[in-house]
């Protein structure tokens, strides 16, 4: 399977420039592959990052047209021939709008878990109506921060792929993307009465407890 073959998870660490729709990059591009690719190519001008998302058509790469326009314009700047200083890109960075969990989830998590959360069957497992997400209060945290490796089933069917890490969201930002994914769909009905939204302390937890994907799977593996 090609998301098997070709994402890596030592190379999941690269960070681009952060910049107006870096997100939507790192959720589109690292579907089927690391950003080294990304890194290597940086310097060309737009028009040639066009042309390059046009020849990876034939691989299956499928983007609406609004996004398509956002990942060039990104592109074109940030890896452009004429990058703007580190200096500039920091304060664009800092002065980022707050966290919002359902435009994250959009543009990080539906390339493969889909906008209406129902995944695809036998590569991307669902997350709407998923009871795994209330495991237990940490848990989807340590797949997003550490991506998961292993065979899992999900409403009776087996996947065994890889979710990449996304631990280049800041805790803000996992935080809300959890608290989304467990209100959206109706999974709010799916919620222990106990188990409140997650806050940025919670995320920040997890993170200094770094895990492998593999470690991911076997704590999921620990709490069925
Ligand atoms: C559907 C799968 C898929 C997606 C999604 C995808 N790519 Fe690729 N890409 C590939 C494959 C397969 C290759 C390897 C082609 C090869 O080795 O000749 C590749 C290669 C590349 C290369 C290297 C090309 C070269 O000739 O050196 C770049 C740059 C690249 N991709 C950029 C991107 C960007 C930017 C995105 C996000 C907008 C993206 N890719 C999303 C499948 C994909
Ligand atoms: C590149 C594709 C991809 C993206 C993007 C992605 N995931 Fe996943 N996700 C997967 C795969 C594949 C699995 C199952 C891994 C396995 O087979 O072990 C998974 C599993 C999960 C699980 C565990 C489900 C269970 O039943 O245990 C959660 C939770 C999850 N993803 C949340 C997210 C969130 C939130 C995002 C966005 C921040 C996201 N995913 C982005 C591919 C992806």
């Amino acid at each position: 399977m090609l998301i098997a073959s070709l994402a890596g998870a030592a190379s999941a660490e690269i960070e681009l420039p952060p910049g107006p729709d870096r997100d939507l990059v790192y959720g589109t591009c690292r579907t089927c592959h690391d950003l080294q690719y990304l890194q290597d190519s940086a310097g060309i001008p737009e028009s040639a990052w066009s042309e390059l998302l046009d020849s990876m058509k034939q691989y299956g790469l499928r983007i609406p047209p609004d996004r398509r326009a956002r990942i060039l314009r990104y592109l074109g700047a940030y890896l452009g021939p004429n990058p703007p200083p580190a200096s500039s890109v920091a304060a664009v960075a800092s002065a980022a709008a707050p966290a919002d969990g359902k435009t994250l989830f959009n543009e990080q998590c539906s390339s493969c878990h889909q906008v209406n959360g129902a995944g695809q069957p036998g590569t991307f497992p669902p997350l709407a109506g998923n009871p795994d997400l209330m495991l237990a209060p940490h848990f989807p945290v340590f797949v997003v921060l550490n991506g998961l490796q292993g065979k899992i089933t999900v409403e009776g069917k087996t996947y065994n792929a890889q979710m990449p890490s996304f631990a280049h969201l800041s805790d803000a930002e996992v935080a809300a993307v959890i608290n989304y994914i467990r209100e959206a769909w109706g999974n709010d009905a799916l919620r222990p009465a106990d188990m409140s939204p997650l806050d940025d302390a919670a995320v920040a937890t997890v993170r200094a407890n770094e895990k492998t994907p593999d470690e991911v799977h076997a704590y999921r593996a620990s709490l069925k």
